[in-house]
């Protein structure tokens, strides 16, 4: 498990909703949201990492009531000083752990955990306890959505542990990989505009489909769907990402 104080802390959680990435335009939050509300019906909807509310937040304007679970007190209070932050539940604690509401209205239809944050659990048993969490959760045929990428380990050229993916004049970034225990450390280096250097690393483990359905196995889900991302394409040996839906069955 990450220190998710200190890999999200006051400064990172200002800086984090100007990311630049796809998952903070528009199109993609709406399509994330569309399919997360269909799954979560009339049911409450919780979400793991809620962060700074860039889902949770548009999910409870479609009127489904939200929990979020975060380590970071910096990311949710991001969250709850922007409009409509007070209509979100929140606990601080390890979403792997922290129990939330469990009896209350037979659990919760949808869980979801978006946006890789599965690999911030640096262990392959917190990995497993986040799923028995998840599950713990769910009413019967309620879902566990996760969205995260498919490892990039094919982009390593022989012989070398890193792949750089980030190279401009004054930033760079890249992963340094330990296939043993599945360790995928991102660096990031930066000169700002004043001449300093800033350096910022962080931990993840990368987790494959297959043993992502173990995992979900383990917690008694069963796989409902798995696409190529929230565009609901079919997953592929190409695809770099997939977004997975586990359904508790019905005993
Ligand atoms: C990449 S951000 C994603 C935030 C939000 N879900 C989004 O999609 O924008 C990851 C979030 O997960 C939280 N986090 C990471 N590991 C955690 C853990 N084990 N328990 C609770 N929160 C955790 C971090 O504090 C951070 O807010």
């Amino acid at each position: 498990m990450i220190d998710a104080d200190g890999y999200f802390s006051k400064q990172v959680a200002e800086r984090y909703d100007d990311g630049r990435g796809p998952e903070f335009q528009e199109e993609v939050i709406g399509r994330t949201v569309g399919l997360l509300a269909e799954l979560a019906g009339d049911g409450r909807a919780l979400e793991f990492g809620v962060g700074t509310g860039r889902i949770a937040l548009p999910l409870a304007r479609r009127g489904v009531l939200v929990h979020g679970i975060d380590m970071s007190r910096a990311m949710v209070d991001r969250m709850l000083a922007k409009p409509g932050g007070e209509r979100i539940g929140v606990s601080i604690g390890d979403f792997a752990t922290t129990s939330v509401d469990i009896e209350r209205d037979g659990g919760f239809s949808l869980a979801y955990l978006v946006f890789n944050t599965i690999m911030n659990l640096t262990s392959q048993e917190a990995q497993v306890a986040c799923f028995r969490n998840a599950a713990a959760h769910l009413a019967p045929s309620g879902c566990f959505v996760v969205e995260v990428l498919v490892p990039e380990l094919r982009k390593i050229p022989a012989g070398q542990n890193f792949v750089p993916f980030r190279a401009g004049p004054r930033e760079w970034a890249y992963t340094v990989y330990d296939t043993v225990p599945q360790d995928a450390t991102c660096h990031y280096i930066e000169i700002t505009e004043d001449g300093r250097g800033e350096a910022r690393s962080i931990p993840f483990r990368y987790v494959w489909p297959a043993e992502l359905d173990l995992m979900a196995q383990l917690a008694g889900l069963r796989l409902r769907d798995r696409w190529d991302g929230w565009t609901r394409r079919p997953f592929t040996e190409d695809s770099v990402q997939h977004v997975s839906v586990w359904e508790k069955p019905v005993s």
